[in-house]
């Protein structure tokens, strides 16, 4: 294998701030939850299962969002014998900010009742936000080990917002294809790791391998707990100036290396190669400057090597590429650095809450695995 330069970039450990409750823990349960790549919008769903009976539900999979919420109008959601609508006089309610007090002149259904707790669910693709009614339902995640669709774990009772998608169809719009509704692993009380832990009374624990590959699924470990960086962005986004500084560090790296960079590139890249047969673009890792992102003052490295760097693009006109997976944020993004799917595939996170850490694997790629034939054993500690 060949040696390939490295590019070192400092950051901020911006991921780090995360909200700590400290939970007594009981006997744990590991649960999962297949993750899997929707090839059109190159973004990621998560399948839980939701209702009486249980369903299972392919939800749009977001690392940063406030609360899960579901298409009441698809899945016949309707037809769940368990949903409650949450009232707006309710201490849950008044938790939820901002809020609205729903009513419904229809016969009563998820998402339309009298006195209803409104709370407006965002779309983290586009931002683009909408009314929706608070319901509280059972649900599970999956055993580990169980077969392909698994078996449902211990139920739980999920706080979502519900939302009619023939009036908010908008909604939906840009998010993972296959989606009826968010999962939200944010840093929020509601959010579904928290959630969990809360019902479950265990710690804040939980890992996500994202895979690559959009024809088999990873896995999203929901231990008991939850947090963020972006899974609603396909490719990480830095601050112009950032972007700057990584662009041209890894276009001077790759000088060195005798590939042909493709000008103009293939939007919305900034940087692209032309595919070299004999350099070996099928399997492993294209042979490209490894970009270090140095975390929490020089200690922690992540290193992205080719396999999370580049993207490979092929164009109607014959165009087949090997481009740098950044994008350019812009001068003022809402954050400085978004670290985006495309770079978190094939790596185990590992977010744990109660100490603040996140704890990442480097591809598992360079182990001869990836993140779609990773297996969680049954575990109790
Ligand atoms: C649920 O909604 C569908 C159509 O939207 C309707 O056909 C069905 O009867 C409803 N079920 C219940 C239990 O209300
Ligand atoms: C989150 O939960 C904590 C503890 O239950 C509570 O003190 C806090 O006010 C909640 N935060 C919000 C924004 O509701
Ligand atoms: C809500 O209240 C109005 C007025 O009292 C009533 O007509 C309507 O049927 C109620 N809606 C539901 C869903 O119960
Ligand atoms: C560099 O690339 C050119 C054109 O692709 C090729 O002819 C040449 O042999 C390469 N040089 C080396 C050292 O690989
Ligand atoms: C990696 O995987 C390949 C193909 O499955 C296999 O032939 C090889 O022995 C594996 N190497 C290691 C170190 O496990």
């Amino acid at each position: 294998m060949t040696t390939t330069p490295l590019i070192t970039l400092t950051f901020f450990s911006f991921f780090f701030f995360f909200f700590s409750v400290r939970l007594h823990c009981s006997s744990a349960q590991t649960l999962v939850t297949p993750v899997s790549k929707d090839k059109s919008t190159s973004l990621y769903t998560l399948s839980i299962y939701v209702k009486t009976p249980l369903q299972l539900s392919k939800l749009h999979l977001d690392l940063g969002s406030y609360i899960p919420w579901h298409d009441c109008d698809r899945g016949r959601y309707n037809d769940s014998s368990s949903y409650r609508p949450v009232h707006a006089k309710t201490a849950l309610c008044k938790e939820m900010i901002p809020r609205a007090i729903g009513y419904c002149y229809e016969p009563a259904h998820p998402g339309c009742a009298n006195n209803s707790c409104g709370f407006f669910p965002e779309n983290p693709v586009t931002r683009e936000s909408s009314a929706g009614d608070l319901i509280q339902d059972k649900f599970a995640l999956l055993l580990p080990g169980a077969g392909k669709r698994g078996q449902p774990g211990p139920i739980s009772k999920l706080l979502l917002s519900c939302v009619s998608s023939t009036i908010f169809s908008k909604l939906l719009r840009g998010l993972a294809g296959g989606s009826v509704g968010l999962a939200s692993l944010g840093r929020y009380n509601h959010s579904l790791p928290a959630q969990l832990s809360t019902s479950f009374s265990s710690p804040q624990i939980f890992s996500i391998c994202l895979p690559s590959s959009s024809k088999d699924p990873g896995i999203d470990e929901l231990g008991r707990g939850g947090v963020k960086i972006s899974s609603s962005k396909p490719y990480s986004e830095l601050e112009t100036s950032v972007f700057r500084a990584l662009t041209d560090a890894f276009v001077k790296e790759a000088g060195g290396l005798n590939l042909s960079l493709i000008q103009p590139a293939v939007e919305p890249f900034k940087v692209c190669y032309a595919v070299d047969e004999k350099q070996g673009s099928g399997a492993g890792d294209p042979p490209f400057p490894t970009i270090d992102l140095v975390l929490q003052g020089e200690e922690v490295i992540w290193r992205i090597s080719g396999s999370n760097s580049m993207v490979r693009v092929m164009t109607k006109n014959n165009v087949d590429a090997w481009c740098l997976g950044f994008v350019d944020g812009g001068d003022a993004p809402r954050t400085s650095i978004i670290i985006g799917g495309r770079q978190l595939e094939d790596n185990l996170l590992q977010f744990d809450l109660d100490s603040g850490r996140l704890g990442f694997s480097w591809s598992l790629l360079l182990r001869n695995t990836s993140c779609s034939n990773f297996y969680v054993k049954s575990t109790t500690n």
